[in-house]
């Protein structure tokens, strides 16, 4: 596991947008297969990506992207449906095909529908490679995508009840907490480690407990992020502020400068 501490979120954006250039240089077939993340925490780093786009160092024309989640019972079109957000900040400004966006099918309004549709999405993420590289937030109660505190380590694409905490975090995309669904289906923690490469961006205080419990704590379901620790190709790239409770500062600092 490589973490990389760098002064500001603008700094993150940049870095992590190397780190996964890297992977998706290193991709084999057709076209890379890019895993998605929505939130606040990947939009500069999707700038980025789309800066490395217009320059053309980077072309998704032939790409596949996999969200890790999606909301439970928000009509379709609705502007916060994560389809539609990574419509606007992947898709659009980064030319991925959006008939080659695949995300998470929260409309079945069974159990059956919900179990079947995610069943569905494992089948597509297998039939297309694998995810060479999956880009990731953390929540501040140690999430990853939705997979929240008490998921299986191994767990597949499921449905899941989203935690108070995020239900809260997450109002401020809607009208009030209310309206902030209260079950999503998302990617499972086993299904995230099948990727090839993991990198996780993290900025700000309030992500400070959270990442150094994933980096640092036990791997444990309790801090589901810190799956990452089980992963051979793992990335943190964090800004100060979400470091600060990072014991290892010095020895990270002094493995980013190199042999
Ligand atoms: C989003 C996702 C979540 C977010 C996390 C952080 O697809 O799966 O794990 O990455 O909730 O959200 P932000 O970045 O908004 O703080």
């Amino acid at each position: 596991m490589e973490v990389l501490v760098l002064p500001t979120s603008a700094d993150v954006a940049r870095r992590a947008a190397e780190v996964v250039l890297e992977g998706l240089a290193a991709a084999r077939g057709a076209g890379p297969v890019l895993g998605l993340a929505t939130g606040s925490s990947p939009l500069g780093l999707y700038a980025e990506l789309a800066g490395a786009v217009r320059a053309g160092r980077l072309d998704l024309s032939a790409a596949t992207g996999f969200a890790l989640d999606e909301y439970v019972g928000l009509p379709a079109g609705h502007p916060q449906t994560y389809r539609e957000v990574l419509l606007r900040e992947v898709c659009a400004p980064l030319g991925l095909a959006p008939e080659r966006l695949h995300v998470p099918d929260g409309s079945g309004r069974t159990e059956q529908e919900l179990v079947a549709a995610a069943a569905e999405y494992e089948r597509l993420i297998t039939e297309a490679g694998g995810v060479d590289v999956q880009i990731l937030g953390i929540g501040a109660n140690g999430h990853l995508g939705f997979n929240e505190p008490g998921s299986s380590l191994s767990s597949r694409t499921r449905v899941k009840r989203l935690s108070d905490r995020t239900r809260h975090d997450n109002a401020r995309f809607f009208d009030g907490p209310d309206d902030v669904p209260t079950h999503c289906v998302t990617q499972g923690l086993g299904t995230v480690l099948d990727a090839r490469r993991l990198v996780l961006v993290a900025s700000g205080p309030t992500k400070a407990a959270a990442i150094a419990a994933a980096l640092e704590g036990p791997l444990s379901a309790s801090c589901p992020a810190s799956v990452l620790q089980w992963h051979p190709d793992a990335t943190a790239v964090l800004d100060e502020a979400a470091a600060t409770q990072l014991r290892n500062r010095d020895y990270y600092d002094a493995s980013a400068a190199g042999l």
